[in-house]
């Protein structure tokens, strides 16, 4: 797991250094990049390129701001190129789609002579195939146009200098295990990925396509020996253009990787925005019926909506100072987010957390699903720092934290807005009846990852995030079942509060470290207990802090002694299969659980220690039940656990409930 991190790291590094260097880029997603953005393109607030948007007649271009070396001047040879995006084409006809996109190499960024629909914003009827457009491009075209030779209304071509493809082929891909070759719809409102591989020694371009699911097929899907060494100048742009035409239809790009001279870096799709949903082919059917009815019932709508345009001005008011000018960015609109909850109905009440009530949404404008957390805060010194946080908490990305979108503030009341979590929060599967039994591989899965998540706050990022409040209704399961920590630097909004008296000490009661009850300063170390606790929880299935008989059962104590009776493992959740698990891996996880919620802070381990415990690259310390227990006089003065562990046969010990209960 280490090596996975340092991976991650290193890849992070290399797409920060070669996202700026001349040689290639990698985009997983476009939030806050600088392209040159032409025509109707633009770049939504979760981060896809939206060429155009669902406007009829409309052309968009989207091209890297700097330029990129093809050749080698001295003898004019090309050097080998290769890039790889993902896209989505989304329709409102489901048989029909406007013309399409292309990804091109242009000497010039400016399109502003070209024409759309079927010249796809890249040239005119001047212009077109003349040598002296130095244009490479592969289309994905939506339409036949005879006047190019088109082969059908769905196909990959690779065209030069103008619209008539030097060759194509129908859209679709050759499966790896050999099975015949698979049609796809461009359009079909799924995401799908090109390759685009120029050989400069063979003098040979491949292009393969393929659903987002699916490794690149080895094979590609059209295969074409062409020169390019009399159409790439020395110098050129990279980017993309597309046309609408006379339909309906959105282009989207959700990430892009291009290399010269190498091959292009892999898209991370867990890092890719997701595209909007499409709208049900029945309801765009119902609209034309609906369609007539619904302009007479606006004339009226109209007249009511101007009597209630005041109350609406007000019911929408939204506070906005100054300050907050730098990140309009990421700053949602209180009308948006009101619509996309349908008005905070509680139909769309996701839940309530310790911070507030949950809603769901869709946004209306890309159809994201969201959810948005209201946090009611008084305090209004504290406000600007803590958007100021929670705007750079807005950059953290993880495949195991959930994408914090943005904000919005209103009266005395923040709005915060996520990425839609499909799977809801863990503590469902883990306590409610009605949810299927998580099996000991999945609950394997979401401690790593939920591990793997702390340590990029805790160590990865370029800032130390204390999580504060890490418990399983904190995590979110998405589609796949990945655990994504949420809710991340939110317990911080009541440290920059100034009503310290109450809410000075944050957290869950069960998941809070004895020296948190005690001082109320949070650390790494608090994040660390706290995930010990998670842990057990998870394995175990039980919550931390229980009742059974009318007495409290504290999760720790009771695995504790479980193990010095007899068997730990004895207490995994016994709804687990028999075969499902292994014996030594859960005693490890429940040791790892127990070390992490040791009552002594300097005996926890940090989030990398963990990761390499429960990766097994590093054996555990040899541990025993007693080795839970520890000095009071030692906990009182809390240091010099060394000295603690000198003297194991202190005789003034307790257990860590006593210290659990009397920190309540
Ligand atoms: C498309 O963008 C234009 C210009 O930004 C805007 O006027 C129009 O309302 C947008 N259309 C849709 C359907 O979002
Ligand atoms: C965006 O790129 C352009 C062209 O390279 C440059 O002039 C501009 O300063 C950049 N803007 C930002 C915010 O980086
Ligand atoms: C590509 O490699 C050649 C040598 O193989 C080198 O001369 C050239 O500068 C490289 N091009 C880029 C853009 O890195
Ligand atoms: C789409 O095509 C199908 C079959 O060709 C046809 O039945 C359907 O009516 C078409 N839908 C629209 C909206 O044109
Ligand atoms: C067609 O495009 C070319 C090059 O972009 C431009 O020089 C020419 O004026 C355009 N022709 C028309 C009729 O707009
Ligand atoms: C190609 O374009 C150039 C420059 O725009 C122009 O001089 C030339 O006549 C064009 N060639 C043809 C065949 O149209
Ligand atoms: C794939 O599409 C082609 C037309 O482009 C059609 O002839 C063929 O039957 C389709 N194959 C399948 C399996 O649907």
């Amino acid at each position: 797991m280490l090596l996975k991190t340092c991976l991650f790291l290193l890849l992070f590094l290399l797409q920060q250094t070669i996202a700026t260097s001349f040689d290639g880029f990698l985009f997983n997603g476009f939030r806050g990049v600088n392209f040159t953005l032409e025509g109707f393109t633009t770049i939504t607030t979760t981060g896809l390129l939206m060429l155009n948007n669902m406007t009829k007649e409309i052309t968009g271009h989207a091209f890297h701001p700097s330029k990129f070396n093809f050749r080698n001047p001295s003898d004019g040879s090309v050097f080998s190129f290769s890039t790889t995006f993902a896209f989505g084409i989304i329709s409102v006809d489901p048989n029909l789609s406007g013309h399409g996109i292309a990804f091109v190499i242009s000497p010039t960024e400016d399109f502003s002579r070209a024409i759309g629909s079927q010249y796809l914003g890249l040239s005119n009827l001047s212009s077109n195939g003349n040598s002296s457009n130095h244009l490479f491009a592969v289309e994905l075209d939506t339409i036949l146009n005879p006047e190019f030779r088109d082969i059908n209304e769905n196909h990959v071509g690779v065209d030069i200098n103008g619209l008539r493809s030097s060759n194509s082929s129908p859209a679709g891909y050759y499966p790896d295990n050999g099975q015949p070759f698979h049609n796809l719809t461009l359009w079909s409102g799924q995401v799908m990925q090109v390759w685009v591989d120029y050989d400069g020694r063979e003098r040979r371009v491949d292009v393969t396509l393929a659903p987002a699911s699916i490794a690149k097929p080895k094979k590609p899907l059209l295969s074409t020996k062409i020169d390019l060494a009399g159409v790439l100048m020395d110098s050129m742009f990279v980017g993309f253009a597309s046309s609408s035409g006379s339909y309906l239809t959105s282009h989207y790009i959700l990430g892009w990787s291009f290399s010269v001279n190498g091959t292009a870096q892999a898209l991370d799709f867990s890092l890719l925005p997701s595209l909007p949903r499409t709208k049900s082919k029945n309801r765009s059917k119902l609209l034309y019926i609906l369609l007539p009815l619904a302009s007479a019932i606006f004339v009226l709508v109209a007249i009511t909506v101007a009597l209630l345009f005041v109350r609406r001005k007000m019911k929408y008011a939204e506070e906005l100072e100054q300050w907050e000018m730098d990140y309009s960015s990421h700053r949602f609109s209180y009308k948006d987010l009101h619509r996309a909850t349908r008005g905070f109905r509680d139909k769309e009440l996701l839940g309530i957390g310790g911070f507030g009530r949950v809603y769901k949404g869709v946004l209306p404008s890309s159809r994201t699903e969201i959810a948005v957390k209201r946090v009611s805060h008084e305090s209004r010194q504290g406000m600007r720092e803590f958007v100021a946080e929670v705007v750079s908490l807005g950059r953290l990305r993880h495949r195991n934290l959930v994408p914090l979108l943005g904000y919005c503030r209103r009266k005395r009341e923040l709005l915060l807005v996520y990425d839609y979590m499909r799977n809801g929060s863990l503590d469902k599967f883990l306590h409610d009846s009605g949810k299927p039994v998580l099996s000991w591989a999945a609950r394997l899965k979401i401690i790593k990852g939920v591990a793997a998540g702390l340590l990029y706050l805790h160590q990865d990022w370029e800032q130390v995030v204390i999580h504060r409040d890490i418990k399983a209704s904190n995590v979110l399961l998405d589609e796949e079942f990945n655990a994504r920590l949420g809710d991340f630097g939110l317990a911080r909004l009541y440290d920059h509060g100034d009503d310290l008296t109450s809410t000075n000490v944050v957290g869950t009661m069960g998941y809070l470290a004895p020296e948190l009850a005690r001082t109320g300063k949070s650390s790494t170390a608090t994040d660390v207990f706290a995930f010990g606790t998670f842990l057990l929880e998870v394995v175990c299935g039980r919550r931390p802090l229980s009742s059974s008989m009318g007495e409290q059962v504290v999760l720790v104590d009771w695995v504790v002694e479980n193990w010095r009776t007899g068997s730990i493992t004895a207490t995994r959740d016994a709804r687990m299969g028999e075969e499902d698990y292994e014996t030594e891996e859960v005693e490890l996880l429940l040791k790892v659980g127990l070390l992490c919620s040791h009552p002594l802070p300097a005996a926890r381990p940090s989030m990398r220690q963990t990761m390499r415990y429960l990766e097994g690259e590093e054996p555990l310390p040899e541990l025993s039940p007693t080795y839970m227990s520890f000095s009071v006089l030692e906990l009182l003065h809390n240091d010099g656990f060394d000295d603690y562990l000198m003297s194991p046969t202190a005789t003034a010990t307790a257990t860590a409930s006593s210290v659990y209960v009397s920190g309540e």
